[in-house]
């Protein structure tokens, strides 16, 4: 097996070393390309470029491979809490009961938001986006908590920072709900778990105790534990690179939602129940809109469908597909967009254009259609995926400062006018 990769340039060649990561995968390390060459890469969209080494999330795209710290993702949406994901996924293990019950009470008790945060929504403009709203008020808890704009916390400082990004993150989620229809708040209660605790906020009634629905609580444990990382894709490296300018935890996870909240990325799960109301709306002829998909000429992409890395299948969407049939049955909801979203997934999978380009449904496919069934509206979704995809964040960003990774500068080729003057 060889251990280095050599590049022939003006008839010189240079060597360079090639890395295996702990699965196997092949990596040319070109750390000293420029210095050895003078050359630069140059790879649009970062398509194959790894920009660090990570041991957090692998993930294999041919063979449709999700692992958490070496945990299959099936294993873990199958048996794990969401906590005890966020508690792998920062930590680097599995926690003990006694741990998870430690960690589950310290996050209890940093989950109030200070009162004037409850100002903000004051400003906002009433039809204004969830994710315009989280992004922003995820930014200004380093505003009353400055002590986590210091670069060099200790370690349990840093830790203090996690925790309550953690726990205030469902409060603001469920007020920004609760905002948009324009009902009173409900305050967080200790007694109630992280996932419970978040459904009491967005759907108790303020007066009454709630149960909630155990089918309901297992249906977004998975969600979120489907949700919580996947390794360097577009949010996850805008908040290592935010953080890599020791930008403090707070504005480098608001970077990532903003990040997420794009239609190409976490923003999909809105746009494919958007899109499957359209079509329903125009009479339900999936072979029209898989037409109109194919066409170079319309700007119209299958939403929920093909993914940069995943070129088999997303293990996530066979876990959410499965899930959605289970969630819809047991609380008796018969959606008809279920019914088009399938019929467009078998069109599709028999397409050649779609075979051709690898384009299988992906995790936001069937997400929204369960988000739906829980009571939530579309502009809710990736709010969503962010609540989730939040211990991922935190975790790339904690291994990321950990590993002291130098500050996230590319270069590029420029192709812009050369030596003009001013008259
Ligand atoms: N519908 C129709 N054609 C598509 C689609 C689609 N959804 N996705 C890719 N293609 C075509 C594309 O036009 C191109 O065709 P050609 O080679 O003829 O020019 C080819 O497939 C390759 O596409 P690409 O845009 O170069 O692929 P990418 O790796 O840059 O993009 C993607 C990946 C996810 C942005 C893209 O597949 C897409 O836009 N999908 C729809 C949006 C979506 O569902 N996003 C959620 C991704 S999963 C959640 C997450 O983790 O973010």
């Amino acid at each position: 097996m060889s251990t280095t990769a050599e590049i022939k340039i003006d008839g010189q060649t240079y060597e360079f070393p090639v890395i295996t990561g702990t699965e196997g995968e092949k990596a040319i390390d070109i750390s000293k390309l420029r210095d050895l060459t003078g050359h630069i890469t140059l790879d649009f969209g970062y398509k194959n470029t790894g920009s660090t080494k990570s041991a957090i999330t692998f993930l294999d795209g041919e063979q449709g491979v999700l692992k958490y710290r070496g945990y299959p993702i099936e294993e873990l949406a199958e048996k794990a809490s969401f906590l005890e994901v966020a508690y792998l996924l920062i930590y680097g293990e599995l926690p003990s009961k006694e741990t998870l019950d430690k960690f589950q009470k310290e996050i209890s008790m940093h989950t109030l938001i200070h009162e004037d945060m409850k100002k903000f929504f004051d400003g906002y403009p009433s039809k204004s986006h969830p994710m315009a709203q989280l992004s922003s008020l995820v930014c200004s808890l380093s505003t009353f908590y400055p002590e986590s704009l210091e670069p060099n916390q200790t370690e349990e400082e840093k830790n203090l920072t996690i925790i309550k990004m953690l726990a205030k993150m469902t409060t603001i989620v469920a007020f920004i709900y609760k905002k948009s229809l324009g009902h009173p708040l409900i305050y967080p209660k200790n007694k109630y778990d992280y996932i419970t605790n978040y459904l009491w906020m967005t759907f108790g009634q303020r007066t009454e105790d709630f149960e909630p629905n155990p089918k309901v609580v297992s249906a977004m444990n998975k969600l979120l534990i489907l949700h919580a990382d996947h390794e360097q894709n577009c949010s996850t490296s805008t908040v290592r690179i935010v953080g890599s300018s020791d930008c403090n935890l707070y504005a480098s996870i608001s970077a990532g939602i903003s990040a997420l909240w794009g239609p190409l990325h976490g923003g999909a799960n809105q746009a494919v129940i958007e899109m499957l109301e359209k079509i329903k709306a125009d009479g339900g002829d999936t072979d029209k809109w898989i037409a109109k998909a194919k066409d170079k000429n319309d700007p119209f992409r299958m939403m929920g469908f093909g993914h940069r890395v995943y070129k088999n299948f997303d293990p996530r969407a066979k876990i959410i597909k499965k899930a959605c049939d289970d969630i819809l049955e047991s609380l008796g909801i018969n959606d008809p967009v279920l019914e088009i979203a399938k019929k467009l997934e078998q069109a599709a999978l028999t397409d050649q254009y779609f075979i051709d380009r690898k384009l299988y449904p992906n995790v936001d496919f069937y997400s929204g259609i369960i988000y739906r069934a829980l009571g939530f509206p579309s502009e809710m979704f990736t709010v969503l995926f962010a609540l989730g995809r939040l211990p991922g964040w935190i975790a790339q960003w904690k291994e990321m400062r950990t590993n002291k990774e130098p500050i996230g500068r590319p270069r590029q080729v420029y192709v812009g006018d050369v030596d003009k003057h001013m008259k």
